[in-house]
């Protein structure tokens, strides 16, 4: 009994000795509570360093966008293939998502082996290798004819800008082939896949293991928003707030980051904690000064710091007598299994004298008690370390969630992890004590990060399949050149026919006589009274030219005309017009002086001449009764006199394109084309009177507005039309008209915009499928809003407060298609025009003869003043379909007010000369 006893006091004794002793000489790397806290303080400064967008790049932690959005909600399905690499193990798998449309996942596997001259080989070695892996397994299973998508987890460092992309930013671990750093791995993979021709495979998703692993783990806990793995490497990832990942667009929602914080400490952050071990350790690794945190932690590293410590003590004579066998020397030579051995519960003493022994060695009692603690202070530093930094990870969440208290789960997996008989125990532990106030629920991942690959690769393919509609749609507006030469050349024939007398009465492009007949010519002086009717803007001018200087003064008032004006009564409208115009004079002080008036109004008109002016029908928003088919100078003049307060003289009546046309003449006397593209679509130019059939003479030139807008009236643009052209045409107040000016101005663009977007959200690709309220209201895109939405300077964030102000309530994603599909339809438009003006220019340079023509085209209108694309576009379609054509593009500054009232001066004179003839 006694003897019992003393034994028992003996082996006591010795152990306390024991432990003494390691603990004093392993001093250095046992963690108080406070440096724990400290390190967990630290952690949390290097997050925020890696999300800040100008500290990222001198961050050591780099905090990767993962490009992974949500966490599974159950709703994703399908067959995927799965690749997995970069663990301690590389499979191949093949992953099936819940057929029923209930939670169900089923896997098969095959491991491959991944030999050291392949991974430390050449890059394109390595992904030939995983190739034909997957080949091979893909004949095994007999998947070979079937189209699978593939997620592949790369358990390394990747920088991502989208999901199906990574660049390798550094080899970690037992990995280093040979030009892979730097480059986008998945594209060499499926380069790779190339060479086998019977694969179809497409890789959809590039997930790290912490990512597959939360991922995984969420899908069977959906509070699980971290996923660390603690195995060969150590790394975490977390879902983070958009709005605090500066390196990402858009702050709705919430991204997964990769922290990759394996690399902690890189820029001497840990120096006060790294040990002569760490280091001696990191200089002999494949990447020194490299992952110094991961080296304190993972199971790569772990058996090879035990080694190095005991080869120390033996060194100091404090272990095996002082004896080192060879073995003890070779680097690897005690791996993480055997520390994990060495720390059994029960058999771990044994188990320690048996590893030794086969080490070489022949330990004592004593040694097999000294080095078990050695592995314990090993890993036990190890487990401290993740925890203070899953610590860390914890609070940033919980803080971002502003709560008190954080109910959260951690998805875990790694062969330490796993296979260590304490470390699970001991972190949870010390995480409890670091943030007591999260409730933490440790997942393990018992099927590996694959399962949550799968997820991500449903997600994809989901989205995949979204964008092939999203892009079938837009691709109706895309135009080939050959298609815009057709358009051309049917907008010339169109010219042809609208000149031509015996065509002319079913001409759709109208080809009006203007009886503008010449340019001014620098002469023109007086002060005139000029009306702007028909744009976006009703405005009421006096003009004053001066002679010789060729300066002009103007004085302007913007009126608005009530909707229930511009499609009321003939009669109402022009009493407004007029009751405007003495609103003007009372304001300007000209009451009851009689000026001569030119009046800019911007719809097709017949005219017998300038003073003259029967409106055809009414184009854009207005819709007066009883106007169509009267003299609107005559109407206006009735109006005049129903007030009987003033007199006015009207002397003519112009379009807005020819009154462009020449307040841009008045300063380029090659200008010969005047171009709205504003609220209508229109263009005007300088034609032989030879070729005017409609009008006598043959000396000269007219000016003919071609009233192109009603373009394809006849159908001929049919075969460009899309079924949303056709809705907005529907819904116009002129439907089958103007075809070609509802494909191009602003005030249908932004028409079709909406219908597409409807269409786009009935098939479930916007809005969350929604078709609010807001997007059921007409007009609501005005051409404005499409060229803010469109401005390069944008960022995606101001793309979804214009569409929150429209009353459109917008995710990132929803913003990015609205503004593609703004993009689609303006550019259409632009194009559109391109072709029709490319038409002119070249018929004036045929007309007059010329090999080159240098022509300038003066212009006005919201679209191409506003638009940040459209005058970029439609110049350089021109470009392309006119090449002998040098065409100069002159903004119109002033408005066409002042080309009207310069051709009411020249109109005037030749009244006077007339008269006094
Ligand atoms: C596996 C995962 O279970 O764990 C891998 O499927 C991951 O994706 C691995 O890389 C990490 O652990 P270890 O110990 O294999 O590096
Ligand atoms: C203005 C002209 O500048 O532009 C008007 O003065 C013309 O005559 C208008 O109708 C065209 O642009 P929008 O965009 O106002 O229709
Ligand atoms: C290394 C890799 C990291 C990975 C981890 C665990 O730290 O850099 O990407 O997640 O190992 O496998
Ligand atoms: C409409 C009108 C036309 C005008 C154009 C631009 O197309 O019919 O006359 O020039 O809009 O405002």
């Amino acid at each position: 009994m006694f003897a019992v006893h003393l034994m028992a006091f003996y082996f006591t004794k010795l152990k306390e000795d024991q432990i003494k002793k390691v603990d004093r000489f392993l001093y250095h790397m046992r963690l108080s509570d406070e440096t724990l806290l400290d390190i967990m303080a630290r952690f949390q400064a290097e997050m925020q360093k890696g999300l800040g967008k100008d500290t990222n790049p001198t961050a050591s932690v780099k905090m990767l966008p993962t490009f992974v959005r949500a966490i599974p909600d159950g709703s994703e399905n399908g067959e995927f293939l799965s690749l997995d690499l970069g663990g301690s193990k590389f499979r191949v798998l093949k992953v099936q998502v819940s057929e029923e449309g209930k939670r169900n996942v089923q896997m098969e596997s095959q491991f491959y082996p991944t030999p050291n001259e392949i991974i430390r080989g050449n890059g394109t070695e390595l992904f030939e290798y995983v190739a034909d892996c997957l080949a091979d397994f893909m004949k095994t299973k007999e998947l070979m004819q079937k189209k699978l998508p593939l997620g592949l987890t790369f358990s390394f460092p990747c920088k991502q800008t989208k999901l199906e992309e990574g660049v390798l930013l550094s080899w970690t671990k037992k990995f280093k082939a040979r030009g892979v750093q730097g480059t986008d791995v998945v594209s060499s993979l499926t380069n790779a896949m190339r060479k086998h021709k019977d694969l179809d495979v497409d890789i959809l998703a590039l997930v790290n293991d912490t990512v597959g692993t939360m991922m995984t783990c969420a899908y069977d806990d959906p509070y699980c928003e971290v996923g660390v793995i603690i195995g060969t490497g150590t790394n975490a990832c977390y879902m983070e707030d958009m709005s605090n990942i500066e390196l990402v667009e858009g702050d709705e929602g919430r991204m997964c980051i990769n922290t990759e914080w394996g690399a902690f400490g890189d820029d001497g952050a840990l120096e006060d904690i790294r040990t002569e071990f760490d280091q001696e350790l990191d200089l002999g690794s494949l990447n020194p000064g490299k992952q110094l945190f991961e080296k304190m932690i993972s199971g790569l590293y772990l058996g090879e710091l035990v080694r190095l410590i005991l080869l120390k003590m033996a060194k100091a004579g404090l272990l095996f007598g002082g004896e080192k066998s060879s073995a003890l020397h070779i680097k690897g030579k005690i791996e993480t299994r055997h520390v994990a051995a060495m720390e059994k519960y029960k058999e771990g003493l044994a188990n320690t004298r048996e590893i030794l022994t086969d080490l070489g060695l022949e330990p004592s009692e004593a040694d097999c008690i000294a080095v078990q603690h050695v592995c314990t202070i090993v890993s036990f530093r190890s487990a401290n370390l993740c925890a203070a930094a899953l610590a860390a990870i914890l609070t940033r969440l919980r803080e971002n969630k502003k709560l008190v208290r954080l109910r959260t789960t951690v998805g875990m997996d790694g062969t330490l992890y796993k296979i260590h008989p304490q470390y699970p125990k001991r972190l949870h532990k010390v995480v409890r004590k670091l943030v007591p106030n999260c409730d933490v629920r440790f997942l393990l991942s018992e099927s590996g990060s694959t399962k949550g690959a799968a997820m991500v690769t449903a997600v994809a393919s989901r989205v995949q399949a979204q964008r092939k509609q999203i892009d079938k749609v837009l691709a109706l507006f895309q135009l080939t050149r050959e298609q815009l030469v057709g358009i051309r050349d049917k907008m010339r024939v169109e010219f042809e026919y609208g000149l031509k007398r015996d065509t002319h009465p079913l001409a759709t492009v109208k080809m009006l006589p203007t009886y503008v007949c010449g340019m001014p010519d620098g002469t023109e002086k007086g002060k005139f009274l000029a009306l702007d009717l028909g744009g976006t803007n009703f405005r009421v001018l006096l003009v004053k030219i001066r002679s010789g200087r060729r300066s002009v003064r103007m004085y302007n008032k913007i009126f608005t005309i009530p909707l229930e004006i511009m499609q009321g009564t003939g009669e109402e409208l022009f009493d407004h017009i007029v009751q405007c115009i003495a609103d003007f004079l009372d304001y300007m002080g000209l009451k009851g002086a009689q000026l001569p008036l030119g009046f800019t109004f911007s719809f097709p008109c017949r005219q017998a001449s300038i003073d003259k002016g029967t409106l055809i029908e009414w184009t854009k928003g207005f819709k007066a009764t009883d106007c169509e088919g009267e003299d609107v100078v005559d109407m206006l003049r009735e109006a005049i006199k129903r007030r009987n307060e003033f007199d006015l003289d009207i002397v003519a009546v112009v379009n807005d394109t020819v009154g462009t046309m020449m307040t841009c003449g008045y300063e380029d006397r090659n200008c010969e084309v005047g171009l709205i593209a504003g609220t209508g679509s229109n263009m005007c130019y300088m034609e032989e009177m030879r070729n005017i059939e409609l009008v006598e003479g043959d000396e000269g030139k007219m000016c003919i507005n071609t009233e192109w807008g009603g373009f394809g009236d006849n159908g001929c643009l049919d075969d460009i039309r899309t079924q949303y052209d056709k809705e907005v045409d529907e819904g116009s107040l002129n439907p089958g008209k103007q075809r070609y000016e509802k494909m191009t101005s602003g005030m249908y663009l932004g028409e079709i915009v909406r219908q597409i977007l409807i269409d786009l959200t009935k098939q479930g690709l916007l809005f969350r499928g929604q078709i609010s309220e807001r997007l059921r209201t007409r007009g609501i895109f005005e051409t404005k809003f499409l060229s803010q939405i469109e401005s390069d300077r944008l960022a995606l964030l101001q793309v979804r407060k214009i569409l929150q102000q429209l009353g459109l309530d917008s995710t990132c994603e929803d913003s990015i298609v609205v503004k593609e599909v703004c993009g689609a339809v303006s550019r259409r438009a632009a194009e559109l025009y391109g072709a029709g003006l490319a038409a002119i220019v070249e018929k004036r340079r045929e007309d007059q003869g010329f090999e080159h023509l240098k022509i300038t085209v003066g212009v006005d209108g919201t679209l191409y003043k506003l638009h940040p694309h459209f005058s970029r576009i439609l110049q350089e379609t021109v470009k392309e379909l006119a090449p002998r054509c040098d065409v100069t593009f002159m903004l119109s500054e002033d408005g066409s007010g002042k080309g009207a009232a310069l051709i009411t001066a020249v109109a005037k004179r030749l009244q006077q000369a007339r008269r006094e003839n």
